[in-house]
């Protein structure tokens, strides 16, 4: 996107960081935009990482409950598979965070004196530091090799680091969180990032009742209120925004035919918000569309790895059907 660089926004704000700057040029952008939109990405500051970790143990939001269960319960499954391509290879996990899941395979791959080495790659520093640090002390004998930045880069990085064959982890449903269209080019380049043999790990929300899936994004304590409020507050404290966040409801809704599930913050009046010295107006019950949560048949992520240069090899289910974690080879 390109930055923008008006006369009523240029000096508007301290941004010490490019990386502030970035943030800037995508709030206004997208909040110009018709229909206003934000970037679910810039929901995880300190306090939106808080709320996620409250929306997980919130009892509506299954996904992590049922992929931990496939990673505790199914671990032999994932591991055979993961190891069936072969000899020494590196397993790098997109977007790591502190690896409660994964850690289950891989201390089952050191017990079971597997070949390997760990590459988390995650976009915080803090992140990587901390599993460089813990993970060596809680998995003794782990190779690791934690590395920061953005995913397609650090897998080039990677690549460059050892010949090894490549098993990618993508967990947790993010791919959930791009628009099919935008995880069908992730898969392309995903491809593009590997060579033939290469495997990938992917973790994908399935389409089940509809009424499940919206409470997961609706629930009664309103977590994922706060979850998507935080990121008008944290405008508010990072962008100098005035959002009255009071002024705002959030609305989600999932159509069962698509498999999306959009999440959206409804201005409940007539108001104009400074961010900067930009201002940007809203009409009574005009909402921001905040992230898609996608949903897939296993017939579409089987459809979407071949339609990437992938071919679908196993596929294995948390044990209420609701969750997938799928594995596939690079061809
Ligand atoms: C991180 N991601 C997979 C979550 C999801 O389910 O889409 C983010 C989330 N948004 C609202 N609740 C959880």
């Amino acid at each position: 996107m390109a930055p923008i660089t008006t006369a009523t926004n240029q000096s508007a704000l301290n941004t010490d960081t490019p990386a502030t700057d970035q943030f800037y040029n995508d709030v206004i952008a997208g909040l110009i935009s018709t229909p206003k939109h934000l970037d679910s990405k810039y929901f995880y500051d300190a306090n939106g990482d808080k709320l996620f970790q409250d929306l997980m143990n919130c009892p509506e939001y299954y996904p992590t409950n049922r992929e931990m269960e496939i990673f505790t319960s199914q671990t032999q499954e994932l591991a055979k598979a993961v190891i069936a391509g072969g000899d020494a290879f590196d397993l790098i996990e997109l977007g790591a965070g502190d690896a409660t899941k994964s850690s289950h395979l891989l201390a089952h791959l050191i017990d079971n004196k597997a070949d390997f080495t760990y590459l988390p790659i995650d976009i915080s520093g803090n992140v990587i530091s901390y599993l460089n640090i813990t993970l060596p002390v809680t998995l003794p004998g782990i190779k690791i090799t934690g590395l920061q930045g953005e995913y397609f880069e650090m897998l080039k990085k990677a690549a460059s680091i050892s010949d090894n064959r490549k098993v990618v982890m993508f967990l947790g449903s993010n791919i959930g969180n791009m628009p099919v269209t935008d995880a069908e080019e992730f898969c392309r380049e995903l491809r593009n990032n590997l060579s033939a043999g290469d495997m990938v790990l992917v973790g994908v929300d399935l389409k089940k009742n509809p009424k499940t899936v919206l409470a997961a994004y609706n629930d009664t304590d309103g977590i994922t209120k706060k979850f998507n409020i935080n990121l008008l507050d944290r405008i508010n404290r990072e962008l100098q925004g005035n959002f009255n966040t009071a002024q705002f409801d959030h609305y989600a809704m999932y159509d069962p035919e698509t498999g999306a599930c959009k999440s959206y913050l409804v201005s409940l009046a007539e108001q104009d918000v400074s961010i900067g010295q930009q201002t940007v107006s809203f009409k009574k019950d005009e909402y921001i569309y905040m992230e898609i949560s996608q949903k897939y048949t296993v017939e579409q992520t089987n459809d979407m790895a071949e339609l990437a240069g992938f071919k679908p090899l196993s596929h294995v289910f948390d044990s209420k059907g609701w969750f997938v974690d799928t594995i596939w080879m690079a061809v």
